[in-house]
């Protein structure tokens, strides 16, 4: 998989400085490189992670290395208690959080319809809904007391157009994609913006088995003529996390070098 170097951004430039942010699913994949690139942004930085301890602290290591704050947590997404047994930890040693990027990877098997077992679409739908649900449950109320938050959801691409083999997938993140927009509208009075970044075809550990021929095709069909880095969707995440942004919420910005068009 190709990362990018960590960069030195001059303090001036820095786009979340002294931020807190939480980022579930941050071990791996577009969750490190968003640490990664808030923590470069003066953003002090919670990586949730599930299994992946060594390649969470080695997240937190870039971050704590070049001079910022940043701490792993271990949590299941899913599992309400664990989720506030992390937004708890993560406010009493990095302070209350102010931006939740919700990232983590609710794994599920590729089929056709026909062939899709209904206990198979249930886990990743209900997986997908309650990473989002539980984490914003627990974060929600500091920001609405504090008149203050930013909420960035990662969905897909294949949340508005269908891709064979991907029912379960489309569904869950159309699911998220509607929920985001909902918060967006009931929050928006509290100060609080909720958006989607919608990811093409990324290169991470999700896709590393598809074959380098489906790759290759999926490139070429990129207006950019290339497949998504990691560090092109947390470019996008940054850019929604800033003041900059300050007045886009219930936004769905696709992430594909153009292969997705609105
Ligand atoms: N890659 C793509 O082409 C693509 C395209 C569109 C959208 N997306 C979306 O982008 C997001 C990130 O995907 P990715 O490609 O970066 O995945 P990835 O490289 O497979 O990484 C997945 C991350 O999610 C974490 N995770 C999985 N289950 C979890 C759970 N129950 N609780 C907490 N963390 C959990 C993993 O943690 P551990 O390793 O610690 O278990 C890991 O950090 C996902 O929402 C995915 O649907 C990806």
């Amino acid at each position: 998989m190709v990362t990018a170097q960590p960069q030195q951004v001059s303090n001036n430039t820095q786009l979340l400085r002294d931020r807190v942010v939480l980022i579930t699913g941050a071990s791996r994949g577009i969750g490190a490189a968003t640490a990664r690139l808030m923590g470069q942004h003066g953003a002090v930085v919670g990586v949730n992670y599930y299994g992946s301890e060594p390649a969470a602290q080695d997240v937190v290591e870039s971050i704590t290395s070049g001079g910022g704050r940043a701490m792993a947590i271990k949590a299941d997404v899913r599992d309400p208690q664990q989720v506030d047994a992390m937004v708890q930890q993560v406010s009493d040693t990095l302070g209350t959080i102010d931006t939740l990027v919700i990232n983590a990877n609710a794994n599920f098997p590729m089929a056709p319809f026909v062939d899709y077992r209904w206990e198979d679409f249930e886990a990743k739908l209900l997986g997908e809904l309650k990473g989002a649900f539980f984490p914003c449950k627990a974060v929600v109320p500091s920001m609405i007391e504090r008149q203050r938050g930013c909420i960035i959801a990662v969905s897909s691409g294949l949340s508005r157009d269908p891709g064979e083999g991907f029912v379960a997938h489309s569904t869950a993140k159309s699911g998220l994609d509607a929920f985001i927009k909902s918060l967006a509208l009931e929050l928006g009075p509290h100060n609080i913006r909720a958006n989607v970044v919608s990811p093409g075809l990324t290169l991470t550990d999700a896709t590393a088995r598809l074959p380098q021929a489906h790759k290759d095709a999926s490139a070429q069909r990129v207006p950019l003529k290339r497949n998504g880095l990691p560090e092109d969707v947390a470019g996008a995440i940054l850019l929604l996390a800033s003041e900059s942004a300050g007045f886009i919420t219930g936004a769905y910005l696709p992430v594909s070098g153009g292969v997705q068009m609105l």
